[in-house]
């Protein structure tokens, strides 16, 4: 069922008031959060400059949908600061509303309605000017234009992604969460993805964007952080995350670690792939 709050929660009309000033789009400082007993932010501190792709990166469970939900007003910290377009999520939360959009883990879209019909409410809900030119225009740059007239029960779970990810773009606005937003994609429809993130981003957004896919990561991110039992380990560009391992040389060629060994070295105990398991028992 939809949850007509949850929308307008997540839809207000966009505010990009406050974009000209100087501050990084995104502020967080000891940023900590508890579901009962559980300790899951147990201190986050990060930044994300105007403009930039920012990944968070952690193992299931590490805490990033709780981040995202902070910054999307959806949760409440037990301590810190967050900022989001320099609104303090606590203290201006419809003001944060009106500058960003969220999407991933838990999609807004409802599949009793066409793809097209989503749109239109979402325009409407934003308040955005010819609101069906808006939806029409948007079906097209994502190749759902044949199937916007189909009501999204009958989409594969690619279209719904990309469905969702058109919806979050409705009001052009300044700060995009996307909570995995390629997970279950096939790789063709990630690369598409990924071409609209990067396009965001060249146009003035700033996204924090979490993902499994470290690939994924390297391949968009201007910074990366890795957040592991409680607080942020890591935070640099993807060439700085590789330098905290030294580059292993096989056969006189010089190799740079990719993220996920970087990452699985700091984080855990797993090897990709189970490589190390296959060379021990040799
Ligand atoms: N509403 C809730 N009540 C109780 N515990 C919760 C709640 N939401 C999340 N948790 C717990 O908090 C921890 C962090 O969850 P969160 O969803 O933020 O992790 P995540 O990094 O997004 O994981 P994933 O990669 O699986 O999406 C997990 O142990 C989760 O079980
Ligand atoms: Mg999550």
């Amino acid at each position: 069922m939809l949850d007509l709050g949850l929308l307008l929660t997540l839809y207000p009309p966009m505010n990009r008031g406050a974009m000209n000033t100087p501050e990084p789009a995104i502020r967080i400082s000891g940023l900590q959060k508890s579901y009962k007993d559980l300790h899951v932010l147990k201190g986050v501190d990060f930044d994300v400059a105007r403009g930039s792709i920012f990944a968070l990166l952690g193992s299931n469970g590490a805490g990033k949908t709780t981040v995202v939900r902070i910054l999307s007003t959806l949760l409440k910290a037990d301590a810190g600061t967050a900022a989001v377009n320099g609104f303090d999520v606590a203290a201006e939360p419809g003001k944060v509303r009106e500058s960003i959009s969220l999407t991933g883990q838990f999609a807004a879209v409802d599949p009793i309605l066409t793809g097209r019909e989503n749109l239109v409410m979402i325009a409407k809900l934003r308040q955005v000017e010819r609101p069906k030119e808006v939806a029409d225009g948007l079906l097209e740059r994502f190749g759902l234009t044949e199937a916007g007239g189909r009501r999204v029960a009958t989409y594969s779970g690619g279209m719904r992604r990309r469905l969702d990810i058109a919806m979050s773009l409705i009001g052009d606005p300044p700060v995009i969460f996307l909570d995995e937003p390629t997970t279950g994609l096939d790789p063709e429809a990630r690369i598409e993805v990924w071409g609209i993130v990067q396009n965001l981003a060249d146009n003035g957004t700033t996204v924090l964007l979490t993902t499994q896919y470290l690939d994924e990561a390297e391949k968009l991110a201007d910074r990366i952080a890795i957040l592991h039992q409680g607080v942020i380990i890591v935070n640099g560009t993807l060439a700085e995350l590789r330098a905290l391992l030294p580059s292993a040389t096989v056969e006189y060629v010089e190799r740079q670690p990719s993220l996920e060994e970087v990452f699985l070295a700091l984080v855990g105990d797993k090897t990709p792939n189970g490589k190390q398991d296959k060379e021990e028992r040799s």
